[in-house]
């Protein structure tokens, strides 16, 4: 694993080195890194990541739909075949989303089957805060009643949940 980033360390990146290590802190959406790098030099970590938050809070509904649709399925092919990105690969593991069950994993593929059935985007959630594949289970089954335009809004909520924690993996905010 590389060594964490200090704030002093964050703030002297290239624009370029901050593109690259921060480019899939939102699943494969490098602009939101090449955003945010326009704002250093940043005062804290937390306002670093306040500013990516806020970045994806005013994107329009469409490329909220865009992010969305960007993110694979838990537990799903992508997962079994090893494709996954570095990050997605980590958080799904930890979870033990790729040593279900032959039953639990045939529960969450028809549940996000259904789901991306209903909203055209595949279910999203911060798993490393929802662990337990019981509440990732149950978050789905509450979920999919939701109108579309409520989804839109709480995937994207979990989109800047998994985006925290991966920044916060990669720097030193101790
Ligand atoms: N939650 C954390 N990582 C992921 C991911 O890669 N895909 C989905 N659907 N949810 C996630």
């Amino acid at each position: 694993m590389r060594s964490k980033l200090s704030l002093e360390q964050l703030n002297a990146l290239s624009p370029a080195e901050f593109h690259k290590l921060f480019e899939n802190v939102v699943e494969s959406w490098s602009e939101a890194a090449i955003f945010c790098s326009a704002m250093a030099p940043f005062k804290s970590f937390d306002s670093m990541i306040t500013i990516f938050e806020n970045y994806l809070q005013r994107l329009s509904s469409e490329n909220k739909l865009r992010i969305l649709r960007l993110h694979p399925d838990l537990a799903g092919k992508l997962l079994d075949t090893h494709q996954l990105t570095e990050e997605s690969s980590y958080e799904q593991t930890c979870a033990g989303l790729d040593k279900l069950s032959a039953n639990d994993k045939d529960r969450l593929t028809k549940l996000n089957e259904k789901y991306k059935e209903k909203f055209g985007f595949p279910f999203v959630v911060c798993v490393r805060e929802a662990s337990k594949f019981e509440a990732i289970l149950k978050g789905i089954t509450e979920r999919i009643n939701n109108s579309p335009d409520m989804e839109l809004e709480i995937g994207i909520n979990e989109v800047k949940k998994i985006c925290r924690l991966r920044i916060l993996q990669l720097v030193n905010n101790l």
